[in-house]
Order: C-alpha cells, then structure tokens, then sequence
C-alpha cells in the first residue's frame, strides 16, 4: 500500500533526518513528515547554522576592524553591510536545507509536507496547510519534534521588539540597545552577533553566573573575557516582565532594580518540548510535569510502536545529541542493538573565543565526592595560539584520582569547538590522561594545549 511504511518520523531536525537516512540504508520503507517547506528542523532554519553564518560574519567584521592591525594588516574604513550578511546566512540556509531535500529523495525517503499527527496507534495524519489530509499507518512512529522557545511569565513577545533567537537571527538594523533575558548559549552567541555590530547589549541573567552547565571556573573566564569586549551583565537579577512600548522601544522590569529600556529584548531563557498538535495525550502517551514526553531507554513512549527522541524528551537540548538518539532508535528497531553514550556527548558555544566540553565540569565531581586530578594549559604559552593572536583561555583535563581515566575535558579558547573532538574520542575509548599526553602531536598546533593540559594531570607540563 502506497501509504504504509515500516518507519514514520515526525520531525525533520538533526534528529529526524538523520535518523530517516539511518532507516533507509537499514532497509526500512521510511517517511518523514515536516511542517515546515523547508526541512533541516529548527538547526538548520533557525538555529544553529543560522547563527553561526552570522557569527562568523561579525567576527570576520571584528577582526578587521580590531585585530589586523595587531598583525600589520591594514585596512581602512572598515564597513559592514547587514543585509549582505542576512542574504549569505539566508543562502547558506538554503543550501543546507535543499541538500537535507536531496537526502531524502536519493535514500528514498517520501517526505509528507504538513502536521503530522497520532491518531491512533500506528497511524499518522498529515494535515496540510490548505486543510487536506491524508493518513499514513507504519509499524513504527518516531516523534522528533524537537523544541520551541519556553515562555516566561511576565514577557510578551511582540515582533522583533520584544521577540525570540528566531528575529534575533533577522533584524534588519542593529539595535542600539538590547537586552538579553538569559545569559545561556543563545543569549551570548546572538549577543555578541549585535555587539560586534555596534549594539549596546545587557544580559539580565537569574543566577548569580553565566553559561548554567558550563564548568564554573570556566563560565567565570567567559564572563571576564566578554566583559571586556563590551557586554555588560546584571546577575542574580530576575527579569519579572518585558512588553513593546507604544512609543517605541520596550522596558524589561528586573526585580528589585530600575527598569530597563531598549529597543530590542531577545528573551532566551530556555527551550520547551514541542508537542503543538501532535495529539500525544489523546492517544495515551505520557508526558512528565514539564510537557517532555516520557521514554524508556529504549525511546519507547507509553504507547507501543511509538517513540521519541531528542528536545521532544528533554536532556541536553543538543542537535547532535538528538541524531545520536535517532539513529540508536532506528538501529534498535531494524537490527535489535542501538546504543548512545551520554558521558560523551560535547557541548560547544560559539562566542569568541569559544568554550567546549565533554564529560564531568569540576562541580560535578566535587558534588558527588570524586576524587580527581586536574591538569591546565593556557594558550598564552600556546605557539599556535600566540600565532594567531588568540591567548585568552586555557584547556582544563580532569582524570580519576585512582585510574588516571578522563572524566572531563574543558576549553575556552581559540577553535574550541574542534579541539573537543579529540577529547571526545579520547573517553569514548575510555582513555586516561596519560594516554593522551602520550599521543604525538603535531607542532606548532592548538591541540597541543590539549596534550599540555593532559600532561598536567601528572604535573609533567612542559611547553611554556
Ligand atoms: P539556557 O537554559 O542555556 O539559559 C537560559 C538562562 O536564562 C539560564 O541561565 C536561566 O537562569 C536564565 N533565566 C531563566 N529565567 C529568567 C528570568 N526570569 N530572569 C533572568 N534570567 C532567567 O537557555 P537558552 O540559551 O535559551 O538555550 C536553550 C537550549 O538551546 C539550551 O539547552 C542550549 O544547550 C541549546 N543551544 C545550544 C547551542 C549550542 O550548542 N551552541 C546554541 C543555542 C542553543
């Protein structure tokens, strides 16, 4: 039957996509059902690859107008054009998205345009826009529908003028002051996106630190580093509402402080489940107090043959985190083995410099009584780093006190983001800090930071 399948995903995210592919070369007839025209999920739409197109934009602005001249490059009035910016982080969007179409169609995977729904057990509506729908049956159903913006009492969102990361990614001209509720990843990658623009940028953030999650020792360089690039930070203050003002402009009202006025707010004070119109209650599937739906370890919800996977069952609310859950759904389902390591799952933020992770931050550990050692390198002493004129930071290795094995990697730095990696495989193979500090490096290299911090463990750091 031409609706029948073996696997339907709802979702079209990192999650969703992947997991289709996944489905598809494990010989499982596949469909995913997608809300939106444009598949790729709220990561390749709005999300991540959106703000990473800009970030890098704005930083390529900021070191031409601050840094090159540190390296003897001069270059004279130093201009910006927001609307070229937006049009290439637009085409990159497409790009990407078109490339997530042509996925589907070369693993033959039939995609469904519309809102996929549960009405029973084994069967998903499409609802399309224009009202039409059609019902498709699979002995299985993954929900990946991923995460919306949480909403915060108090805070009306009205436009671009008291809006989301979603109009954060568009403005149209940069603000002369904006506001950020919430100082975690979304408020800071955005906020230095305005800042390197010229925006005068405030972050009013509840707990008395930026970056909840991140290593504390870590998260306090951050916050040094970024106070000197201009952001200025109000802690342990709770915004208590936000609304557009008819005049123009907005105010954000701050607990115990002088109310705030701006012309732009971004409120990111956290992502919700994204279960709209799914109808998971009607059709018996629990959801835990927060809305997330509730799963197994198997990613089984409480009705048989459906599952979830990703934002839509809370965790870390990571794109990658998401795929790794998808693809060990999907592998469970076709073969009876999927696996996903949750001690290894690396955590990036794009600022600049960036700041990455895998594993145990050293408040975890001291929480829960572990006895560790810990090894740290700075780029300061970094060949590579002083090179490239990026110092600021350091790479910071924590290993069992007893075995030496790693139990947490975390860099702020210069690239960051990539030099995680080799964290990352090293404790997916269970490694130990001297099996890191005994792997040849290449020279001069940021990595090198890395087996450093790692020699450090030992206190057998040698570079300075
Ligand atoms: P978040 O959970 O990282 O940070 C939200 C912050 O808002 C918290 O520090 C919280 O204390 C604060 N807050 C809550 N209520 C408040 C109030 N009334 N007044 C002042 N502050 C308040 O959430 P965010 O930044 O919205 O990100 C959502 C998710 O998206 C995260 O889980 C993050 O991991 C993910 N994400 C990951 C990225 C990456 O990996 N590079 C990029 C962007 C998002």
């Amino acid at each position: 039957m031409a609706n029948q399948y073996d696997l339907i995903i709802i979702g079209s995210g990192p999650a969703g996509y992947t997991g289709a592919v996944r489905a598809a070369q494990l010989g499982l007839k596949t469909a995913i059902v997608e809300l939106e025209e444009k598949l790729g999920g709220t990561c390749l739409r709005v999300g991540c690859i959106p703000s990473k197109a800009l970030l890098e934009a704005t930083e390529k602005y900021d070191e031409a107008q601050n840094h090159l001249a540190d390296f003897g490059v001069n270059v004279d009035h130093v201009s910006f054009d927001l609307e070229k910016m937006l049009q290439r982080k637009e085409s990159i969007v497409n790009g990407l998205t078109g490339g997530v179409a042509f996925l589907m169609k070369k693993n033959k995977v039939t995609r469904y345009f519309g809102r996929g729904s549960i009405s029973r057990s084994g069967v998903v509506e499409v609802v399309q826009e224009s009202g039409e729908k059609e019902e498709l049956t699979a002995t299985s159903i993954i929900i990946a529908t991923g995460s919306k913006v949480s909403s915060l009492a108090g805070v009306e969102l009205h436009g671009n003028i008291v809006g989301t990361s979603t109009e954060a990614l568009s403005y149209e001209s940069v603000p002369e002051h904006l506001v950020l509720i919430g100082a975690g990843v979304i408020g800071l990658e955005l906020g230095s996106v305005w800042r390197r623009l010229g925006a005068k940028v405030t972050v009013v953030e509840y707990l008395d630190r930026i970056l909840p999650g991140i290593d504390s020792e870590i998260a306090k360089e951050a916050q040094k580093i970024f106070k000197k690039q201009g952001f200025e930070f109000r802690l342990g203050s709770k915004v208590t509402s936000a609304r557009a003002l008819e005049e123009g402009g907005a105010v954000v009202e701050v607990e115990g402080a002088e109310p705030l006025h701006c012309d732009r707010v971004l409120l990111a004070a956290g992502r919700a489940p994204n279960t709209d119109g799914l109808g998971a209650e009607a059709v018996g599937i629990e959801l835990d107090r927060r809305g997330f739906i509730r799963v197994d370890e198997h990613f089984r919800t409480t009705v048989p043959g459906v599952y979830a996977v990703g934002d839509v069952i809370g965790g870390a609310m990571l794109a990658h985190k998401a795929e790794e859950e998808c693809v060990a759904c999907v592998e469970k389902l076709a073969t009876g083995y999927g696996h996903i390591n949750y001690a290894v799952i690396p955590n990036v933020v794009y600022t600049h410099p960036e700041i990455s992770s895998v594993g145990k931050t050293e408040d975890q550990l001291g929480e829960h009584g572990v006895d560790y050692k810990k090894g740290v390198f700075p780029f300061m002493a970094n060949g590579r780093a002083r090179a490239l004129n990026q110092t600021d930071g350091k790479v910071k290795v924590l290993a069992d006190a007893k075995t030496d094995r790693v139990l947490g990697v975390h860099i702020i730095g210069a690239r960051a983001g990539d030099l995680i990696a080799e964290a990352a495989t090293a404790m997916e193979f269970g490694a130990s800090s001297e099996d890191i500090a005994a792997v040849c490096h290449a020279h001069p290299n940021l990595g090198e930071a890395v087996r450093e911090a790692a020699l450090g463990v030992a206190g057998r750091v040698r570079q300075m």
